[in-house]
Formats: C-alpha cells, structure tokens, sequence
C-alpha cells in the first residue's frame, strides 16, 4: 500500500469541501507540534509530502492525503497553543471537532502524544468527544527517540493508565519516532489492516 502512490489530494477548511467518504480513511490528532505531519512523510517515505515545522500550527486546514484508491490518511491541524491568530484557531478547532465527530468513514483515529509530555488535558478533551463519537482512537506515543528508554518506560505506563478513563481507545499503543524510523513498519501495517478491502 505504501508501496505505491500516495498523492496530495485536497486542503480542507470547512466541512462541505469534504472529499466524498467513499473509502477509508484514518487521521492524525495530537497537540501542535507533536510530529503529526512528520509522521505522515515518514509513513510514506515522502519527505515533505506533508509539511512539518518546529513553529506549531503550521498545520491549518485537514489535508488530505490519498493512497492509491484505497485510503485516504488525513493531516489535522493542531490542538492547544499555536502561533496562529486566536480566531483563526477558534475556527480550524470547530471543524477540527466537527469533522472527528461526524465522519463516517473513519475508521480509526491516531491519537498523538509526544514522548516527553505524556497526556494533558486538552488530550483528554479531544479523547472524550472521540469517546461519545464512537470513533475508535489508538495512541502513537512520538519522538520516542528524544527519550532514555527507562523514562520513556514510565511515559508509556503513564499514558496506559490515563487510556482506562477512555472506551473508544485502543490499549495498545505504537511507539515511534518519524526521525529514526521507529515503530513506522509497525504504523504502516495497522493502517494496511484498516484499509484493505
Ligand atoms: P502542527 O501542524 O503545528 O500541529 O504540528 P505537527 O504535529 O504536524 O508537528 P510537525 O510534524 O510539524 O513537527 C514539529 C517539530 O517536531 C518539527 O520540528 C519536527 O522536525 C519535530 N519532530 C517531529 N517528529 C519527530 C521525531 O520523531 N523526533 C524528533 N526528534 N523530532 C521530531
Ligand atoms: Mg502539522
């Protein structure tokens, strides 16, 4: 799947610009700069494809991204602080939470958390109204390579616990770092799993 071609397809910046939902599709969620779209160039292989910076809110509108015919991985603006006009911010946030609620071919949602954070509130606030959608979430712990592995050990028990307050998430979590390579083969084949067929 991520063999073939993955191809910038549109950025969306409200909800009737929404490409047909006629195939599956999973999102990358996660505070601003948690590495959301360094994950999707590293998932790819396509360096840039998706544009990171260390400014957060780089990311503005759902970008979305096509794997052939068979998926769609959409690039989400993120939560919490941004260096982005606060009305600008109130609006990508309103459609943010409109499109994790109300799309129906989603079939998973990756929940971001960056290594040396573990989980904050806004993380919870996000998790809960993926909870009351029913929209399944599994977290992607990143920057996992900023981390000694004792204390990302802690980090990831951490965030096992805070995860039992939340009935749409997924126990398991993927530990990755889009710098080094880790845990993307690992992402890669879920995604596979999500969308074939
Ligand atoms: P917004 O679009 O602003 O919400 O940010 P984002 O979540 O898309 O983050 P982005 O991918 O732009 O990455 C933010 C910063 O973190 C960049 O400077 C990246 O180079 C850095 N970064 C992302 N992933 C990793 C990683 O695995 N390891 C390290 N060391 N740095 C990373
Ligand atoms: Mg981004």
């Amino acid at each position: 799947l991520f063999a073939g071609p993955v191809d910038f397809v549109k950025g969306v910046v409200a909800m009737d610009g929404l490409p047909p939902a006629d195939r599956p599709e999973v999102c990358f969620a996660g505070r601003s700069n948690v590495g959301k779209s360094s994950l999707i160039n590293a998932l790819t292989g396509r360096k840039g494809i998706a544009r990171a910076s260390n400014t957060p809110g780089r990311t503005q509108e759902l970008n979305f991204f096509a794997l052939g015919e068979r998926g769609y991985l959409v690039d989400l603006p993120g939560y919490g602080y941004a260096q982005a006009p606060v009305a600008v911010v109130q609006k990508w946030q309103a459609l943010l939470k409109q499109y994790l609620a109300g799309r129906p071919n989603l079939r998973r949602a990756f929940a971001l958390i960056d290594a040396r954070h573990g989980i904050k509130p806004v993380d919870h606030e996000i998790m809960t109204l993926l909870d009351r959608s029913a929209v399944p979430f599994q977290v992607v712990v990143t920057k996992a390579d900023k981390m000694g592995r004792s204390a990302l050990e802690q980090v990831l028990i951490q965030i096992e616990g805070e995860l039992q307050k939340h009935p749409a998430a997924y126990p398991e979590l993927v530990v990755t770092s889009s710098e080094k390579g880790e845990g993307i083969p690992t992402l890669r084949a879920i995604i596979e799993g999500l969308t074939a067929g």
